[in-house]
């Protein structure tokens, strides 16, 4: 139960590390009409006081680059869409400045009502994310007479439900069970002012993006504010989001698009017809003690795994999509706590957990998309603090991604292993960047390209803002580019993508 005014409720996630201060050299690059400035200190800010008291109950003492930026951009009622990189504090570059508009217009009381009818709804992609955002929102929130309820799949929804009847200012929520209780009417959005997707590429990739585009058709409100965040944001999936969003949005990157945080010291191990399970046994032993979040490819083998190194002394547990919903909290809560020093997991813990002081992530199996690499790495190297990354290549089965990750390693400042680049061509890197990272806005890149890039993306651009579509009109807002999927999502499959 979530005691708000227990100091231990904010001893949390990662405090900030010796790399802090070198968020400052980071190039930001702001794109769109009118950008409002950065602002330079909370204390110095616009934000409400209140918040300024739960920011320094937070311990957080200055703003990351992303707060700089996209906080002033949403307080000016902005649609905002930002990438930056793992780690670097974007739940609350979007939790502070929609807390403090709600402050500001007057936010109406939660109150018992069969229906409720939310300010703002926040989509994430896996439950464990909604349920760290929720905690982060009532931080936030704190004396703020604003009212969090977190909606997610995998539990009985009667007791979610009744939760919700009791009142809801803001639902943070994953995408399925928030459809259900909308249909249900249990939940109405017409009121919905402030959207959030967090992992807005996850959200709208093919495995999402029906549900999101539904969910967020139902927010009528002509004056509702779009925000997108994630660490990465291939082109396709911005032109995506573009077609969502007020034309005049603002674009906030932080860094190079999609690039991986370079506080993470990038290692590779060639493991070609070698045993993984011996090489991971060694970095055990070498690293006695550490905590060491390990991500292999199937649920089955986040199993075996587990259960094979805690027969060996490694005190392990996993997570993925075929543990029942409370085992998955309990996973993770251990792992959190330290409880467990080794957690096996599938994709599904790759994006958004801020896991306190991770200090290794394995790659026991290399995922197959370099976005999937990017966010699995960023579960360590956060808020300044250093990291290391140790990925197991196979060069039979990996070879796919070695473009992508020569690439992604170079814009980190990584070295490539000789054996790596005897095998990959300077031509395959460069075309696995075009893809995926980007050092601009994609109005920009079509700009730069005399609207070439259109034909190449495939894009047929929209001419509405997004702010009439319905989801009774879904060939309307179908004409977007159409996306490569890296992987089909099959939840009966054994591969856990994210959800
Ligand atoms: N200004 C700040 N000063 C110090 N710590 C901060 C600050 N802002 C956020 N944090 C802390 O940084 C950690 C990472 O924040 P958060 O989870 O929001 O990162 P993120 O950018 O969303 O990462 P990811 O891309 O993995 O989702 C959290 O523990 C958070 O409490
Ligand atoms: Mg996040």
């Amino acid at each position: 139960m979530i005691d708000e005014d227990n100091d231990d409720f904010y001893k949390f996630g990662n405090n900030a590390g010796i790399n802090f201060k070198k968020y400052d050299k980071i190039q930001v690059n702001v794109t769109g009409k009118n950008a409002p400035a950065k602002f330079e200190s909370f204390e110095r800010s616009d934000l409400h006081p209140i918040l300024k008291e739960n920011v320094k109950l937070c311990k957080f003492a200055e703003p990351t680059p992303c707060q700089k930026y996209s906080i002033p951009c949403i307080m000016a009622r902005r649609d905002v869409m930002c990438c930056a990189q793992t780690g670097s504090g974007k739940t609350a570059a979007f939790l502070l400045p929609i807390i403090h508009m709600m402050k500001q217009d007057g936010t109406p009381k939660a109150e018992f009502n069969k229906t409720q009818t939310p300010q703002v709804m926040i989509l994430c992609p896996t439950r464990e994310l909604a349920i760290q955002t929720f905690n982060n929102t009532v931080r936030l929130a704190r004396k703020c007479a604003i009212r969090a309820v977190m909606v997610y799949g995998g539990t009985t929804s009667r007791f979610q439900m009744g939760h919700v009847e009791e009142g809801a200012n803001i639902v943070i929520a994953t995408v399925g069970r928030l459809n259900d209780l909308c249909r249900k009417n249990k939940i109405n959005l017409d009121e919905t002012q402030y959207i959030v997707l967090d992992e807005a590429d996850r959200m709208l990739d093919m495995g999402f993006n029906v549900e999101v585009r539904s969910l967020v058709g139902r927010c009528h409100r002509e004056d509702r504010q779009i925000m997108m965040f994630s660490a990465t944001f291939p082109r396709e999936i911005q032109t995506l989001a573009a077609d969502m969003m007020k034309k005049d949005y603002i674009f906030v990157a932080v860094g190079i698009i999609g690039a991986a945080n370079p506080d993470i010291t990038q290692k590779l191990i060639d493991v070609t017809g070698g045993n993984k399970l011996n090489s991971v046994e060694e970095l055990l032993q070498e690293n006695k003690d550490k905590k060491v979040l390990i991500f292999v490819k199937t649920r089955k083998n986040a199993d075996f795994l587990a259960a094979k190194l805690s027969s060996k002394n490694h005190s392990s547990t996993s997570i993925h999509g075929d543990r029942l919903q409370d085992q998955r909290e309990l996973a993770l809560s251990e792992f959190d706590k330290g409880i467990r020093k080794i957690l096996v997991a599938t994709s599904v813990a790759s994006r958004g957990l801020d896991i306190p002081s991770v200090d290794i992530v394995i790659n026991y199996d290399m995922p197959d998309e370099i976005g999937d690499y990017v966010h699995r790495i960023g579960r360590t190297g956060r808020v300044g603090n250093c990291g290391v990354a140790i990925s197991f290549i196979d060069m039979e089965k990996d070879s796919s991604i070695l473009p992508a990750l020569v690439h992604t390693l170079k814009d980190s400042q990584q070295e490539t292993p000789s054996w790596i680049k005897e095998v990959v061509s300077g031509d395959a890197v460069n075309n696995a960047a075009g893809d995926f990272n980007a050092t601009v806005d994609i109005r920009e890149y079509t700009t730069s390209l005399n609207n070439d890039v259109n034909n190449k993306l495939k894009v047929k651009p929209s001419s509405s803002n997004g702010a009439d579509w319905g989801e009774d009109e879904p060939a309307a807002r179908n004409n977007g580019p159409s996306i490569k999927q890296s992987q089909p999502v099959n939840m009966a499959g054994d591969d856990d993508l994210g959800w």
